[in-house]
């Protein structure tokens, strides 16, 4: 997981896919070995793939779907964004273009008893394709979203994560070591508002991904401590807090 920080930077959503292209057989074993490296942010959640043509699903763009089913257990939202953002960063590094697909529904809503969550439709890609300039990609200002100290090499790259709409959820405050990561109640969205936790939760998740990656390509060691929904104040969604050093 910690050697994708480069791939933070080449990764996009791809929404227009080559039909000349497809993933050979190798390839394809390849990814299904990669999903059993991820690494989960919550080892009691069970979380079950599915890697499915994509003429099974709505889903209009890519070759196949990945389609993540979990128990709805505390914060399994944040651990599928978390895990599966491994796999799109991972995907790029071997240019296989990927496109988180909130919108798309699946075959089958439960699988092995568990719960559909979200796919990600993926299919071969050209290098080229891929993201050349990052500080082009349309984020908010880094004063919208961080405030306190700034960490060289994480801060103005941990924004770059992808999320539902670009809704970028996420608000950081760092002081004396403590980057405190909340997820904001204000977004303004296409999505409808009863819908903004659930995707924004999975958001939360992509981000905290980022978050580590950086640290630990920047060296720092960390202390996660991730609190509970329960414990969330209505205003100001606390989701976790790193103490580096
Ligand atoms: C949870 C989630 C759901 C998403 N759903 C869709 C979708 O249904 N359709 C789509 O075209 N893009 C979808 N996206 C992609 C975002 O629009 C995209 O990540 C964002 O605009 C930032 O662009 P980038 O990924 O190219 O950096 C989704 C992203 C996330 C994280």
């Amino acid at each position: 997981m910690y050697n994708l920080y480069n791939m933070i930077f080449k990764r996009k959503s791809f929404r227009r896919f080559n039909n000349n292209l497809s993933l050979s057989v190798e390839e394809l074993q390849e990814i299904e070995q990669q999903i059993n490296k991820l690494i989960p942010l919550l080892q009691d959640v069970k979380i079950k793939y599915r890697i499915v043509k994509r003429q099974e699903t709505t889903c209009k763009r890519g070759e196949y779907c990945l389609l993540v089913y979990s128990e709805q257990k505390e914060n399994y939202l944040l651990n599928v964004g978390y895990i599966l953002e491994q796999l799109d960063l991972w995907m790029a590094s071997r240019s296989i273009g990927v496109c988180w697909y909130g919108m798309g529904k699946p075959d089958k809503l439960q699988y092995d008893g568990l719960d559909y969550v979200i796919m990600l439709a993926f299919g071969k890609g050209r290098p080229e394709e891929f993201r050349k300039d990052y500080t082009k990609a349309k984020r908010k200002d880094l004063e919208m979203i961080w405030s306190g100290e700034h960490i060289p090499d994480v801060t103005n790259v941990v924004r770059f994560a992808p999320s539902a709409c670009n809704t970028q959820p996420w608000r950081v405050v760092c002081e004396s070591g403590h980057i405190r990561i909340f997820r904001s109640t204000e977004v303004r969205s296409i999505i409808p508002k009863e819908k903004l936790p659930f995707y924004n939760s999975i958001d939360m998740g992509i981000f905290l991904c980022f978050m580590e990656i950086a640290l630990r390509y920047t060296q720092y060691k960390f202390k996660r401590i991730l609190y509970n929904e329960e414990m969330y104040d209505a205003e100001q969604l606390e989701i976790a807090q790193y103490t580096i050093h």
